[in-house]
């Protein structure tokens, strides 16, 4: 194994009863990476985390760390410190204390202790709460208190589950670069779990998503993000959500054309027809995020705008087609009225097409034109 590696999952199955929590997974997080576990509730993600910090036993499969086989080593052995969603700071412990704790269960000298806890409060901007009790603290400093008192023991890695959930938003959105940057500082090895896509994308180096225990697709950001495997991760990453029509592929005069029950759709207008030959005929979803479809009037798809909606710097508009509805981004400027009828032009190179039986991606973005 590798020396980057820090952590590494073979095939690792759990199950409480009937409920298979963790479903034969495998990864592996190298040293400094910011790692993700991504998805919706019950999909696996703490019995991982768990799994990793030594708190549950997996059913089959084996757990190493730094190259040692820990899939038997008790927790407190595996120097890897989970911060749970409730911190669990001692509410009558001043943050000092709070820090210092495990540093006091090992016993270490008080001269040495003192030294980690004003190192680990100077980075975590603490130092100036060293006095106060926990139960005093904010949410965010009570969240930098958890993991000050993770660092301070020097784990090989820190775990963290949905430790912002908590937090109102903007307060989570400054938490979040604070998180960062600490990381980046001390070089730490995290995994870190979410059902937040956009933390995910934000935070990490690399993501894994989960689905009913599963991984389903395991990749930077921009990977999960530009390349989704199937309909899944197309629709659980990404804000507003891919626009998705259903449909069959036809070739009509070099055009792509999506049949639908009640309408025709000229998705491009020239297509490299050996390409998608296989794909001709058969039920499929188009899916397009929507940044990847302007507003033009040389536009394939004709449609009315039902509603405007205005997102930070920008306007996304909700165009009726025929039957469907998608949503388009504009600049936040840009005139449309609602009632208006518009022409969209989809990028043809971020088309994505999948299987509507299976979900499958089945091509993207190689129809030219
Ligand atoms: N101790 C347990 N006993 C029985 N079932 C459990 C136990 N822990 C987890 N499960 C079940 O295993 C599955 C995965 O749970 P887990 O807590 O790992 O999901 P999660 O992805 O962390 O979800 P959430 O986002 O809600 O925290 C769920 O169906 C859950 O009900
Ligand atoms: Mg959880």
């Amino acid at each position: 194994m590798s020396s980057r590696v820090v952590v590494k999952l073979e095939n690792v199955t759990k199950r409480f009863g009937d409920v298979v929590a963790v479903n034969n997974i495998s990864f592996e997080v190298y040293r400094g990476e910011l790692f993700s576990l991504l998805g919706p509730s019950g999909c696996g993600k703490t019995t991982t985390l768990r799994i990793i910090a030594g708190l549950e036993q997996p059913d089959e499969g084996r757990v190493y760390i730094e190259g040692v086989d820990v899939t038997k080593m008790p927790a407190r052995e595996r120097k890897v410190c989970l911060v749970f969603q409730e911190y669990a700071v001692f509410p009558h412990m001043s943050v000092y204390e709070n820090i210092a704790f495990g540093l006091k269960v090992k016993k270490l000298p008080k001269a040495e202790i003192d030294k980690k806890v004003k190192e680990a409060a100077e980075i975590l901007e603490l130092s100036s709460y060293l006095n106060y009790k926990g139960g005093r603290l904010g949410l965010s400093e009570q969240q930098r208190v958890a993991i000050a008192r993770c660092l301070v023991v020097e784990p090989k890695l820190l775990l963290l589950d949905e430790p912002l959930t908590l937090v109102d938003a903007k307060v989570r959105e400054r938490m979040r670069r604070e998180l960062k940057r600490i990381q980046r500082e001390l070089e730490t090895t995290m995994i870190y779990v979410t059902h937040d896509q956009l933390e995910a994308l934000m935070l990490s180096d690399r993501v894994a998503v989960m689905r009913s225990g599963r991984i389903v697709q395991m990749g930077t950001p921009e990977e999960i993000y530009d390349n989704p495997k199937d309909l899944f991760v197309a629709t659980f990453v990404g804000s507003p959500t891919m626009n998705l029509v259903e449909g069959v592929l036809e070739l009509e005069e070099n055009k792509l054309v999506l049949k639908t029950p009640s309408y025709k759709y000229i998705l491009s207008k020239e297509v490299e027809s050996n390409i998608i030959q296989s794909l001709l005929g058969s039920e499929v979803v188009v899916g397009f995020r929507p940044e990847d479809a302007e507003v033009r009037n040389d536009g394939v798809l004709e449609g009315t705008v039902k509603l405007i909606e205005i997102v930070e710097d920008r306007k996304i508009l909700h165009i009726k087609i025929n039957e469907d509805e998608v949503r388009v981004f504009v600049d936040l400027l840009a005139p449309f009225t609602e009632g208006q009828k518009v022409k969209i032009r989809i990028n043809p190179l971020k088309l994505h097409i999948f299987e509507k039986k299976t979900g499958r991606k089945l091509l993207k973005g190689v129809v030219s034109g």
